[in-house]
């Protein structure tokens, strides 16, 4: 745990940029990872809508709601007692107007007390965020590979559009975003854009030049099994962790050897 336990503010990813140290960012969905991780000493804590596919099992993200978001963000802003937690504004809960993006990155700040928005888009995004951060919402843009348009992207795909996507990350920029995620996109790309932006870049799956990375942690902890993309980088092996206790458990309880007497009330 660091001894520096001071709470990290949106002010210093601007201060981060200008010392070009890197920015490490993880996704967390409930208080005990949360806590782990913050104690760890993890610089942002993303309350992604990555949780439709790693917690809720589903295939996108896209049937994440927002009163799900809040329930998930309560846990981790109780857990953070340094990271900065930002929070995913989910599928269709922003995009229809700037008052819509407002009133829900509203709910978001008011009843989870997180510090910031991320939302996915580009320069069809810049007018709702201008809107948030003027309304004194902090938002972090996510341009790139947009999960929330996976229907319209056919599957999750490295972007290679160049000039859209760095067109994009300037849009976003421009309209106050306080922080940039690059998703996957090609690592020349993603040091174009980090030597362009006044702002930290955060990147997955946008190589090794952005400001900052991010990873899924069920992606880091080796808990999903079944899908292995490129960028991610596996630390642990969780899954067979869990499995070897759970067969452990259930071999004891079956032979009578859980629990054992000082296990049990006299
Ligand atoms: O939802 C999420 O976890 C994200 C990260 C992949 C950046 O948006």
């Amino acid at each position: 745990m660091p001894t520096d336990v001071r709470p990290i503010t949106i002010p210093d990813f601007a201060a981060w940029k200008t010392q070009r140290r890197r920015i490490s960012v993880l996704t967390a969905y409930d208080f005990p990872t949360a806590r782990l991780l913050d104690e760890a000493g993890v610089d942002c804590l993303l309350v992604g809508d990555s949780l439709g596919t790693t917690v809720q099992g589903w295939g996108t993200t896209l049937k994440v709601t927002l009163d799900q978001m809040i329930y998930h963000a309560e846990m981790v802003v109780r857990a953070a007692r340094r990271a900065l937690v930002v929070v995913d504004l989910p599928f269709l809960s922003y995009q229809v107007s700037p008052r819509q993006a407002i009133r829900a990155a509203g709910r978001l700040l008011k009843e989870t007390d997180c510090q910031a928005v991320k939302l996915e888009g580009g320069k069809a995004m810049a007018l709702t965020i201008r809107k948030l951060v003027d309304a004194g919402i902090p938002v972090m843009g996510h341009v790139g590979l947009q999960p929330q348009s996976v229907r319209q992207l056919g599957g999750y795909k490295v972007q290679r559009s160049e000039d859209r996507i760095l067109e994009d990350a300037h849009a976003v920029a421009e309209a106050g975003a306080f922080a940039v995620v690059l998703e996957c996109i090609p690592a020349r790309l993603g040091g174009q854009i980090t030597e362009a932006l006044a702002v930290p870049t955060i990147g997955i799956g946008a190589g090794p030049d952005c400001d900052g990375q991010v990873l899924v942690t069920p992606d880091l902890l080796g808990l999903i099994e079944q899908f292995h993309p490129k960028f991610v980088r596996q630390y642990a092996e969780l899954g067979a962790t869990i499995r070897a206790a759970a067969a452990a458990y259930i071999a004891d309880v079956a032979a009578g050897r859980f629990p054992n007497e000082a296990e049990s009330f006299r």
